[in-house]
């Protein structure tokens, strides 16, 4: 494997919040190789965006990094300033945020946006930025860029919207992106249109992307390794093929049973998993699923499970993963 264009180790990050602190990652280590897809899977509140976007200095005020390294082009970005961050974000590593109105300034025209991000990295001049613009709004599939460069995105669906957060995120070609959700509250056809354009552009610019999305279908139709959090750190990672044939982790397993399935009537339901995932106001010392998890042993109440490595470049942070990879085979 190439050497890694980011690699993430022992993140902590955690919130203060007027009944405590909450421990929303802990511990968290990856890394993602040059034109690598990775998807970030596990309900919500697991710690998926609180992780990636403390790399990139976007964590709310009352969130702040307490460990951990994130290396990335010879520098950790965990200890840059607000301005090196900024120069490295849109440039090196593009985000589509989970909220595209986040990402989108309301009083501004769709084109000058597109096209501000462009300009602010010295990435282009006036005239190529103006053509670029309307170049990427066609390759995301927004028709009549002329007349649609000069809406404003209140004008815009929801799918255009995050087709246009796209254009933004990879006008100045980044060598990785990171995509928060980037099809979650779109219908299935948009939703599909989406996932196509990104793989186009992974291919076409061997672009790396970390997709974070709470659909283990989305994920495992579109990445090439899977990472699932719960509790604020990783609870399972494989290769896409060795994740689909042997998950072993019994979390992984419920998200799995929490898909659609068919019940006796023939309709298509889900089945969630019982109990929530509730925010960590204490520093995890045990296992953070076993309150919900149908394999719990009193060692799993005591004793945090470490990540463990096993064939095929699977890892799991599970006491009872052995037992579960014997059952399944
Ligand atoms: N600003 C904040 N203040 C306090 N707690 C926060 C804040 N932001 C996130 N958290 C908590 O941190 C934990 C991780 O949240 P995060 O948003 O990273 O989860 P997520 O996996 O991205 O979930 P979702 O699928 O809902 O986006 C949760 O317990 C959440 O309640
Ligand atoms: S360590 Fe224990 S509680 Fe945690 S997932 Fe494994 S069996 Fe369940
Ligand atoms: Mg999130």
């Amino acid at each position: 494997m190439s050497d890694p264009l980011l690699k993430v180790e022992n993140l902590r990050v955690e919130f203060q919040r007027s009944d405590g602190i909450v421990y929303a990652v802990n511990d968290v280590s990856f890394s993602i190789a040059p034109g690598e897809t990775v998807g970030v899977v596990g309900e919500s509140g697991s710690g998926k965006s609180t992780a990636l976007m403390a790399l990139l200095g976007l964590l709310d005020a009352n969130g702040r990094v307490t460990g951990g390294h994130a290396w990335f082009q010879g520098a950790d970005l965990l200890k840059l300033n607000r301005h090196q961050l900024e120069d490295i974000r849109g440039r090196d590593i593009g985000v589509v945020f989970q909220d595209p109105m986040l990402g989108l300034n309301p009083t501004m025209r769709i084109g000058d946006q597109i096209m501000e991000g462009m300009l602010e990295h010295h990435y282009a001049s006036m005239k190529q930025a103006f053509q670029r613009t309307l170049d990427l709004l066609a390759e995301v599939g927004i028709p009549d860029p002329p007349a649609r460069f000069r809406n404003y995105p209140f004008e815009f669906s929801g799918g255009m919207r995050q087709r246009v957060m796209i254009a933004m995120a990879i006008a100045c070609e980044p060598q990785l992106l990171i995509a928060d959700e980037p099809t979650t509250a779109l219908d299935v056809t948009v939703q599909m249109q989406i996932l196509a354009l990104l793989d186009k552009l992974r291919r076409e610019r061997r672009m790396s992307i970390i997709m974070i999305t709470h659909d283990l279908g989305v994920a495992t139709n579109f990445c090439d390794r899977i990472i699932v959090m719960y509790g604020g750190k990783i609870m399972e990672t494989a290769p896409l093929d060795e994740f689909l044939h042997n998950p072993a982790h019994p979390y992984t397993i419920a998200l799995f049973g929490s898909m659609l399935e068919p019940d006796d009537s023939e309709d298509w339901e889900l089945h969630p998993i019982p109990g929530t995932a509730e925010p960590l106001l204490e520093f995890p010392q045990a296992c953070p699923f076993a309150p919900r998890c149908s394999m719990a042993q009193p060692r799993c109440q005591t004793e945090m499970p470490q990540l463990r490595l096993f064939e095929n470049e699977h890892w799991i942070a599970c006491h009872r993963a052995e037992e579960v990879m014997s059952r399944a085979g």
